[in-house]
């Protein structure tokens, strides 16, 4: 579905993204996953024909990205990082404002717009002022609007960042369902509990260079499944360990240690030396 090809992103002196090469297949759910700086948003920005490559090729469902061929635009659509709603326009009056702009007619436009205001559970609020909205609201209204023209593929940059638990279950519950029809979805995040709840496959990136690529379990199981946490003299270490046994084992007092699952945050330090960051 989406295919980089050696792909670099300069600005200036800065390297943003360094030689990506990555495959995204038909029916996946895949995450990008990097701290602050990492290069995620360069590189859906790139996906969404915002800006170009300095070097190398995107492909989206066999077609190469050129932004003298907007008529890919329509196999996509795009949640930002940053708002992208009229906030003195309603929630219905954005959707249909979309719909317009990707020439979609009344009647299609209006049996979409009912359909997709239900499946986010916005119908009661759909003539409110977007700004009027909650977090959680807009970034539900945020993907209602990407999928407006009925795209293949679903690109978000960081969907739920700033949003309280509540609200960031109820978009991963309608990500999933979308995926389960069929949706490709590629996101971002440096939120790890999200990659793990939702992804297949995720990808680490550090400083604009993939780290690891594989799914969630792998990519933590060749770390070690197990960390032992030691804390003595006010310092804190993480070992790794294959089995549960050989990490339980240390010549240390109940208090000074303790041993869990490793998840993707510790794989993450592990490879990088960095946390993910919030
Ligand atoms: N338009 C630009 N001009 C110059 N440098 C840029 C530009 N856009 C991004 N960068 C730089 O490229 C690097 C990657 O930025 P990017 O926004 O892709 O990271 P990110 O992973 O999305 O970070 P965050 O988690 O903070 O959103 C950063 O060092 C950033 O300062
Ligand atoms: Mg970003």
């Amino acid at each position: 579905m989406i295919r980089y090809r050696n792909v670099t992103k300069r600005y200036g002196a800065l390297t943003a993204v360094e030689d990506l090469s990555l495959e995204i297949t038909r029916g996946e759910f895949f995450g990008l996953l990097g701290p602050n700086g990492a290069g995620k948003t360069t590189i859906m920005r790139m996906t969404a024909a915002l800006t170009a490559p300095t070097a190398g090729s995107i492909e989206i469902g066999g077609e190469r990205l050129r932004r003298d061929r907007p008529g890919i635009k329509r196999k996509f659509g795009v949640v930002p990082q940053y708002s992208n709603l009229e906030g003195e326009l309603s929630a219905r009056q954005n959707l249909e404002f979309h719909g317009r702009l990707y020439g979609m007619p009344r009647r299609l436009r209006q049996e979409r717009i009912r359909e997709l205001l239900e499946f986010a559970e916005l119908s009661g609020r759909s003539s409110e002022a977007a700004k009027n909205f909650s977090g959680g609201m807009q970034r539900r209204l945020m993907i209602l609007k990407a999928l407006m023209h009925s795209p293949q593929l679903l690109l978000l940059d960081e969907p739920t960042v700033g949003l309280d638990p509540a609200a960031r279950r109820k978009i991963w519950d309608l990500l999933r369902n979308l995926n389960r029809g069929g949706l490709t979805i590629f996101l971002t995040t440096h939120y790890m509990e999200e990659a793990q709840n939702l992804c297949g496959r995720v990808a680490l990136i550090d400083r604009g260079k993939l780290v690891r690529l594989g799914t969630v379990g792998e990519i933590v199981a060749e770390q070690g499944r197990y960390v032992r946490e030691t804390f003595q003299a006010g310092h804190a270490e993480q070992c790794f360990f294959d089995r549960w046994e050989e990490a339980a084992q240390a010549d240390l007092s109940p208090g000074e240690f303790r041993v869990r699952e490793a998840n993707l945050e510790d794989a993450f330090i592990r490879l990088t030396s960095r946390g993910l960051g919030d």
